[in-house]
Protein backbone atom coordinates (compact mmCIF):
# COMPACT_ATOMS: atom_id res chain seq x y z
CA UNK A 1 0.00 0.00 0.00
CA UNK A 2 0.70 3.34 -0.48
CA UNK A 3 3.14 5.12 2.50
CA UNK A 4 1.54 7.55 5.25
CA UNK A 5 1.97 11.30 5.82
CA UNK A 6 2.05 12.98 8.63
CA UNK A 7 1.42 16.33 9.61
CA UNK A 8 2.82 18.77 12.35
CA UNK A 9 2.18 22.35 12.07
CA UNK A 10 5.33 24.32 11.36
CA UNK A 11 3.41 27.65 11.00
CA UNK A 12 0.28 28.29 12.61
CA UNK A 13 -2.59 30.79 10.90
CA UNK A 14 -1.96 33.42 12.90
CA UNK A 15 1.67 33.89 12.70
CA UNK A 16 0.94 33.61 8.41
CA UNK A 17 -1.80 36.18 8.93
CA UNK A 18 0.99 38.47 10.92
CA UNK A 19 3.90 38.24 8.18
CA UNK A 20 1.43 38.83 5.70
CA UNK A 21 0.38 42.00 7.25
CA UNK A 22 3.98 42.87 7.93
CA UNK A 23 5.08 42.13 4.03
CA UNK A 24 1.74 44.24 2.71
CA UNK A 25 2.93 47.13 5.16
CA UNK A 26 6.72 46.86 3.84
CA UNK A 27 5.30 46.76 -0.17
CA UNK A 28 2.63 49.65 0.43
CA UNK A 29 5.46 51.83 1.00
CA UNK A 30 7.36 51.15 -1.95
CA UNK A 31 4.17 51.06 -4.15
CA UNK A 32 1.10 52.84 -3.22
CA UNK A 33 1.71 55.35 -5.86
CA UNK A 34 3.08 53.14 -8.36
CA UNK A 35 0.43 51.49 -9.91
CA UNK A 36 2.01 47.83 -9.76
CA UNK A 37 1.46 44.70 -11.23
CA UNK A 38 1.49 41.75 -9.12
CA UNK A 39 2.33 38.13 -10.41
CA UNK A 40 0.90 35.40 -9.07
CA UNK A 41 2.54 32.16 -9.79
CA UNK A 42 -0.05 29.51 -9.62
CA UNK A 43 -0.74 27.37 -7.90
CA UNK A 44 0.70 27.44 -4.56
CA UNK A 45 0.88 31.07 -4.41
CA UNK A 46 -2.85 31.57 -4.66
CA UNK A 47 -3.95 31.71 -1.23
CA UNK A 48 -1.01 34.18 -0.45
CA UNK A 49 -1.62 36.62 -2.77
CA UNK A 50 -5.47 36.69 -2.10
CA UNK A 51 -4.83 37.77 1.86
CA UNK A 52 -1.39 40.01 0.61
CA UNK A 53 -3.89 42.00 -1.59
CA UNK A 54 -6.58 42.15 0.90
CA UNK A 55 -4.20 44.28 2.79
CA UNK A 56 -2.81 46.76 0.16
CA UNK A 57 -5.72 49.31 0.07
CA UNK A 58 -3.94 51.09 -3.08
CA UNK A 59 -4.30 50.58 -7.01
CA UNK A 60 -2.77 47.79 -8.49
CA UNK A 61 -3.14 44.79 -11.30
CA UNK A 62 -2.83 41.22 -10.73
CA UNK A 63 -1.92 38.49 -13.13
CA UNK A 64 -1.69 34.76 -12.63
CA UNK A 65 0.16 32.33 -14.72
CA UNK A 66 1.85 28.63 -14.05
CA UNK A 67 5.09 28.15 -14.26
CA UNK A 68 5.61 23.89 -12.97
CA UNK A 69 8.84 22.60 -11.93
CA UNK A 70 7.48 20.25 -9.70
CA UNK A 71 6.11 16.80 -10.56
CA UNK A 72 3.74 14.94 -8.25
CA UNK A 73 5.96 14.06 -5.47
CA UNK A 74 8.42 15.78 -3.15
CA UNK A 75 11.31 16.04 -5.27
CA UNK A 76 11.93 18.77 -7.92
CA UNK A 77 11.81 17.17 -11.49
CA UNK A 78 14.29 20.19 -12.27
CA UNK A 79 12.25 20.47 -15.54
CA UNK A 80 11.16 24.65 -15.89
CA UNK A 81 8.18 24.71 -18.77
CA UNK A 82 7.24 27.84 -20.34
CA UNK A 83 4.81 30.25 -18.71
CA UNK A 84 1.84 30.02 -19.26
CA UNK A 85 -0.73 33.09 -19.06
CA UNK A 86 0.89 35.96 -19.11
CA UNK A 87 -1.64 38.62 -21.12
CA UNK A 88 -0.59 41.93 -18.69
CA UNK A 89 1.94 43.85 -21.18
CA UNK A 90 4.97 44.17 -18.58
CA UNK A 91 6.97 46.46 -20.37
CA UNK A 92 7.49 49.60 -17.99
CA UNK A 93 5.79 48.34 -15.07
CA UNK A 94 6.36 48.06 -11.91
CA UNK A 95 6.07 44.65 -10.87
CA UNK A 96 6.03 42.60 -8.19
CA UNK A 97 6.07 38.29 -8.08
CA UNK A 98 4.23 36.63 -5.44
CA UNK A 99 6.04 33.43 -4.36
CA UNK A 100 4.78 30.28 -2.28
CA UNK A 101 8.43 28.90 -2.02
CA UNK A 102 11.73 29.75 -3.26
CA UNK A 103 13.62 26.11 -2.67
CA UNK A 104 16.68 25.44 -5.48
CA UNK A 105 15.34 28.64 -7.00
CA UNK A 106 14.88 27.56 -10.52
CA UNK A 107 11.68 27.61 -11.10
CA UNK A 108 11.88 31.61 -9.25
CA UNK A 109 15.09 32.33 -11.39
CA UNK A 110 13.65 30.94 -14.61
CA UNK A 111 10.74 33.05 -13.98
CA UNK A 112 12.83 36.16 -13.26
CA UNK A 113 15.11 36.08 -15.99
CA UNK A 114 11.88 35.21 -18.27
CA UNK A 115 10.14 39.16 -17.11
CA UNK A 116 13.86 40.68 -16.85
CA UNK A 117 13.39 40.27 -20.97
CA UNK A 118 10.30 42.03 -20.84
CA UNK A 119 11.73 45.15 -19.71
CA UNK A 120 9.72 46.28 -16.90
CA UNK A 121 10.48 49.26 -15.10
CA UNK A 122 11.37 47.27 -12.03
CA UNK A 123 11.47 43.33 -11.05
CA UNK A 124 10.95 42.39 -7.16
CA UNK A 125 9.96 39.12 -5.77
CA UNK A 126 7.96 38.49 -2.59
CA UNK A 127 7.97 35.21 -1.55
CA UNK A 128 6.04 33.51 1.76
CA UNK A 129 8.94 31.03 2.40
CA UNK A 130 12.33 30.96 1.55
CA UNK A 131 14.98 26.91 1.73
CA UNK A 132 17.66 29.40 1.60
CA UNK A 133 19.88 25.77 2.52
CA UNK A 134 18.39 23.76 -0.94
CA UNK A 135 19.47 26.77 -3.49
CA UNK A 136 21.42 25.95 -6.67
CA UNK A 137 20.29 29.06 -8.68
CA UNK A 138 20.86 32.66 -7.04
CA UNK A 139 17.89 34.04 -6.07
CA UNK A 140 17.21 37.94 -4.19
CA UNK A 141 14.12 38.04 -2.03
CA UNK A 142 12.89 41.34 -1.62
CA UNK A 143 10.11 40.92 0.56
CA UNK A 144 10.14 37.98 2.95
CA UNK A 145 7.78 35.74 4.82
CA UNK A 146 9.60 33.21 6.85
CA UNK A 147 13.14 31.40 6.53
CA UNK A 148 12.51 27.98 6.50
CA UNK A 149 14.65 24.50 7.34
CA UNK A 150 15.39 22.04 4.44
CA UNK A 151 12.00 20.19 5.43
CA UNK A 152 8.61 19.11 2.93
CA UNK A 153 5.73 21.70 3.50
CA UNK A 154 2.26 21.45 3.14
CA UNK A 155 -0.87 24.08 3.10
CA UNK A 156 -1.91 27.47 2.73
CA UNK A 157 -1.62 26.40 -0.47
CA UNK A 158 1.28 24.39 -0.50
CA UNK A 159 0.54 20.96 -1.83
CA UNK A 160 1.90 17.45 -1.63
CA UNK A 161 0.60 15.31 -5.25
CA UNK A 162 -1.84 17.84 -5.38
CA UNK A 163 -3.27 17.63 -1.77
CA UNK A 164 -3.39 19.63 1.71
CA UNK A 165 -3.27 23.13 -0.37
CA UNK A 166 -6.40 24.17 1.65
CA UNK A 167 -4.93 23.92 5.32
CA UNK A 168 -4.83 26.87 7.04
CA UNK A 169 -1.68 26.75 8.57
CA UNK A 170 1.83 25.65 7.43
CA UNK A 171 2.65 21.96 8.09
CA UNK A 172 5.86 19.59 8.27
CA UNK A 173 4.70 16.42 6.33
CA UNK A 174 7.07 13.60 7.04
CA UNK A 175 6.51 10.51 5.00
CA UNK A 176 6.56 6.79 6.70
CA UNK A 177 7.42 4.45 4.76
P1 LIG B 1 12.37 25.52 -6.91
O1 LIG B 1 12.38 25.67 -8.39
O2 LIG B 1 13.18 24.33 -6.47
O3 LIG B 1 12.75 26.77 -6.15
O4 LIG B 1 10.92 25.11 -6.52
C1 LIG B 1 9.90 25.99 -6.37
C2 LIG B 1 8.58 25.28 -6.36
O5 LIG B 1 8.70 23.96 -5.83
C3 LIG B 1 7.60 26.00 -5.46
O6 LIG B 1 6.93 27.01 -6.13
C4 LIG B 1 6.71 24.86 -5.01
O7 LIG B 1 5.69 24.65 -5.96
C5 LIG B 1 7.63 23.65 -4.99
N1 LIG B 1 8.13 23.36 -3.63
C6 LIG B 1 9.38 23.52 -3.17
N2 LIG B 1 9.49 23.18 -1.88
C7 LIG B 1 8.25 22.79 -1.51
C8 LIG B 1 7.68 22.34 -0.26
O8 LIG B 1 8.34 22.22 0.80
N3 LIG B 1 6.37 22.04 -0.28
C9 LIG B 1 5.59 22.16 -1.40
N4 LIG B 1 6.08 22.60 -2.56
C10 LIG B 1 7.39 22.90 -2.62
Amino acid sequence: MGSQPKLSIFLTKDEIEAAVKRLAAEIRREYQDKYPLLICVLKGSFMFMADLIRHLDFPLEVEFIRLSSYGRGRESSGKIKAVQGLRSKVRGREVLVVEDIVDTGLTTGFLLDHLRQKKPTSLSLCALTDKPSRRQFPVTIDYLGFTVPDKFLVGYGLDWGEKFRNLPDICLLEVEE
